[in-house]
């Protein structure tokens, strides 16, 4: 890297004097868990997703265990999901003792392929896992009808996606199942570490609130406990920011959205590179990282790390879980998933955050063409 090129990270939270304001009210307030700032964030979220409630917890990962839980999914359980996804979403099948059963994804859209997923279900199957992967919405209709033809429940990974319209133009995590969403720092919103559920009922919402406190019922004192429960509680700290961000998310949506379109566009005429969609009928893409495909013979690696000498993060993504050990080990294998292995090794991630500026996308697509070409096999 030159001396004058300014490191280009891969994300970046927007961060701003609000979230001061509303931390600094916390800690004002001595009240650090299980405030009134956890209760404030929990109410502007489901407002914002138009829902009766929503119940934070620490994580996404948390917030899909505790949906697991919710589902009743244990041992002998089969649950379809897709194996392009970051690991969260399987290994909480395994928390509990129910098995990820893999099906491959649309090769356009990355998500679970729902006739894939029709011809694999089993007197096994109790459920559905899909995942709005990068943000795109999964094919819910339609995945709701194959969970209602067969008795299965959902339980929808919407950690990507929040914000997401779907074919039927609803927004992703209000279809009446399970949905969870993650506030990682490099999501659409974030928390630092933090998570959502979204219940079913009032009923489903009190169990959830439970869970996330060692299973202490809402009306017992602090040191009765009724049933299992785990310490998933989110701080009021990091409530605060949440609830900040929330505040700010169309705009901040807007932003990633403007991000995209000004790669969109530089991209569009790139060889080599395929630039992800944002919108497709009804369908429209809420924008958490900004991943494009790269061409067969182009090395995917080599042009990782020239970017990076460059001064450009970015970041193969995804590795296909179903190839991880842990999960291998439930009698998996290269080549089962063929389309998802495909964008598995071809895929790259650019840097992706609201406040870049046109100059950084510039030098990103401009550093991005030179190393595709420096980088691709075959004859010139
Ligand atoms: C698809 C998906 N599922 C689940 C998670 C888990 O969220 P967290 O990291 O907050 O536990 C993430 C976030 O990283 C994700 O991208």
């Amino acid at each position: 890297m030159s001396d004058a090129a300014e490191q280009i990270p891969l994300s970046g939270p927007e961060l701003g004097e609000r979230e001061e304001e509303l931390v600094l009210d916390v800690l004002r307030s001595g009240r650090l868990s299980l405030g009134p700032m956890g209760e404030r964030f929990e109410r502007a979220f489901a407002e914002f997703l138009g829902v009766d409630d929503a119940v934070a917890v620490s994580s996404g990962t948390a917030a899909l265990h505790l949906g697991v839980r919710q589902l009743g999914w244990g041992p002998g359980d089969e649950v379809l999901t897709s194996p392009f996804t970051f690991v969260a979403s399987s290994n909480c099948l395994l928390y509990e003792g129910a098995k990820p059963v893999f099906v491959d994804v649309d090769p356009v859209t990355l998500n679970i392929d729902v006739e894939a997923a029709a011809a694999a279900v089993t007197e096994k199957t109790v459920g559905l896992l899909p995942i709005d992967i990068f943000g795109w919405p999964a094919a819910w209709p339609e995945l709701e009808a194959l969970a209602e033809r067969h008795g299965l429940g959902v339980l929808q990974d919407s950690c990507e996606a929040l914000g997401a319209i779907d074919s039927e133009g609803r927004m992703v995590g209000t279809r009446g199942n399970f949905s969870t969403f993650a506030f990682y720092a490099n999501k659409q919103m974030t928390t630092g570490e933090g998570g959502m559920i979204v219940p079913t009922d009032p009923d489903a919402a009190a169990r959830l609130r439970s869970e996330r406190n060692q299973g202490r019922a809402i009306d017992m004192g602090w040191l009765d406990h009724d049933r299992l429960g785990f310490n998933y509680r989110l701080s009021d700290v990091a409530a605060a920011i949440g609830l900040a961000q929330v505040e700010k998310l169309p705009r901040l949506l807007e932003k990633r959205a403007a991000v995209a379109a000004a790669y969109g566009e530089r991209l569009a005429v790139a060889p080599r590179i395929a630039a992800p969609m944002a919108a497709r009928g009804n369908e429209v893409r809420s924008w958490f990282v900004y991943v494009v495909r790269l061409a067969d013979e182009v090395d995917r690696d080599a042009v990782i790390l020239r970017l990076r000498e460059r001064g450009i993060d970015s970041k193969s993504y995804l590795p296909s879980v179903h190839l991880f050990p842990h999960i291998a080990a439930l009698g998996y294998r290269e080549g089962q998933f063929p389309i998802a292995e495909a964008a598995s090794a071809q895929s790259l991630a650019l840097p992706f955050f609201p406040q870049m500026t046109e100059e950084q996308i510039e030098r990103v697509c401009t550093e991005l063409a030179a190393a595709v070409d420096a980088t691709r096999r075959g004859p010139r």
